[in-house]
């Protein structure tokens, strides 16, 4: 196993429990260095500088896995990993927790106009005032996309006093007392802050704009963590200079900067009470570890029990841990008739199937069989060459 990029160390603590010898570099690798370093590694963990293009994947030829230490997995060709029967994995939702604090710190932040304050202490004014300053307690939070982030922000806002409405596209329950909302509409009529949530599907393009703005209470407060694309900004700042929206947080954005250090550019910048983030919004050492865990542990399941569970390019399947007997696990190209052909061979040997899971993404098939004892050499040669065949691997307890 080897792990790029510092990967947080409770990853190498997990996977060597586990049994696996563990290489940990704290740097990316270039494509040669790939090319020339993988040879004999069967799990790899990178976080998004290292690139895993086709050529790469062409020379690791023992690589079984991918670890994506992160949320986005656009650094690997993931087409052509699924292609060779390698599945790659990430941390989706580690960074939860880390979101919503922000959050929080924002809401609380913008009522006090603590931005405003701030910088006028650092020009060396002293602008002691309650005005335009409120609590939060009794103030009504719109929460637009009620998913992973949405709800957890629904509690927390909740145990500060907060009245919590929401709306989102999908039939979604409602935490503690929140409200479902039947519409944006109807949520921007009733919130003194919207925050929004959703995610980064094609149609969220430009969805809060300046109708949105227009329709939001005069003096409420905007937060948008989720994706630059969905919102006007040239609109927000508009409602912002004509005072209708009284202040905005705003952690992603459109167009963000590639490399550290490069500069930032937005029709939000130097208006009064607007908090801007360069994507931190996740970016805590907590999420860190948190992402260490999570991924080490796909890896590990993988490896060991065959568990897809979660992979973003190969057909998910979650079987229940492996305690007794075997286990085989088939990847194989989606064409009718494969699963008949396992269990026919299976049948044949007289082996004992105890349990079966599978799924399918694309063009493949998995198909995880459980049996009562571990198949014969005989048997899994013979399904081994069947001209489905992705890959073929046996496990045992
Ligand atoms: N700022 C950061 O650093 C940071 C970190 C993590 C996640 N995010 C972003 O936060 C967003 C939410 O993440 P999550 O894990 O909660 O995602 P999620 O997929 O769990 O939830 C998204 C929710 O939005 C809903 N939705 C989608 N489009 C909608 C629309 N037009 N109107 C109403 N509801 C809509 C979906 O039905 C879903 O319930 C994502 O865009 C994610 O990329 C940002």
């Amino acid at each position: 196993m080897l792990l790029l990029e510092n990967i947080h160390t409770v990853a190498v603590d997990n996977l060597e429990k586990a049994g696996f010898e563990v290489e940990l570099l704290s740097h990316s690798l270039s494509e040669d260095e790939l090319v020339a370093k993988l040879p004999g590694v069967a799990l790899l963990g990178i976080r998004s500088n290292t690139h895993i293009t086709e050529r790469v994947l062409d020379a690791a030829t023992d690589l079984k896995a991918i670890g994506c230490f992160c949320i986005g997995t656009n650094q690997v060709d993931l087409t052509a990993a699924a292609e060779r029967g390698i599945a790659v994995f990430n941390a989706p939702f580690s960074n939860t927790r880390s979101v919503v604090e922000l959050v929080i710190a924002e809401i609380i932040s913008l009522a006090r106009r603590l931005p405003e304050k701030t910088q006028r202490m650092h020009d060396g004014i002293w602008d002691k005032s309650a005005k335009g300053s409120h609590e939060v307690r009794g103030r009504t939070l719109g929460i637009v996309g009620y998913g992973n982030i949405g709800t957890q922000l629904s509690n927390l806002a909740e145990a500060l006093g907060l009245y919590v409405i929401f709306y989102d596209i999908a039939d979604r329950l409602a935490h503690g007392n929140a409200r479902r909302m039947p519409s944006l509409d109807a949520l921007l009529e009733e919130a003194d802050v919207v925050s929004l949530h959703v995610d980064g599907r094609p149609g969220n393009a430009g969805i809060f704009g300046a109708e949105q703005f227009a329709k939001m209470k005069p003096r409420s407060l905007f937060i948008n963590a989720s994706r630059g694309m969905v919102v006007d900004n040239e609109a927000l700042r508009e409602h912002i200079l004509s005072g209708h929206i009284a202040g905005a947080a705003l952690d992603v954005f459109p167009i963000e900067p590639k490399a550290q250090g490069d500069p930032f550019e937005s029709p939000l910048r130097g208006l009064d009470n607007v908090i801007l983030t360069p994507h931190v919004g996740g970016s805590t050492q907590e999420a860190q570890e948190e992402i260490g865990y999570f991924v080490s542990t796909k890896l590990k399941n993988f490896a060991q029990e065959g568990s897809t569970a979660l992979s973003v390019n190969l057909p998910a399947v979650q079987p229940p841990p492996l305690t007794e007997g075997g286990r085989l696990g088939f990847l194989h190209v989606n064409v009718p008739g494969v699963l008949a052909e396992v269990n026919n061979l299976l049948a044949t040997e007289g082996a004992n199937v105890t349990g079966q899971y599978l799924a399918t993404h694309g063009e493949l098939g998995y198909v995880v069989t459980d049996v009562s004892a571990p198949v014969s050499p005989e048997t899994l040669d013979k399904l081994a060459s069947s001209p489905h065949t992705k890959w073929l691997r046996p496990y045992t307890a």
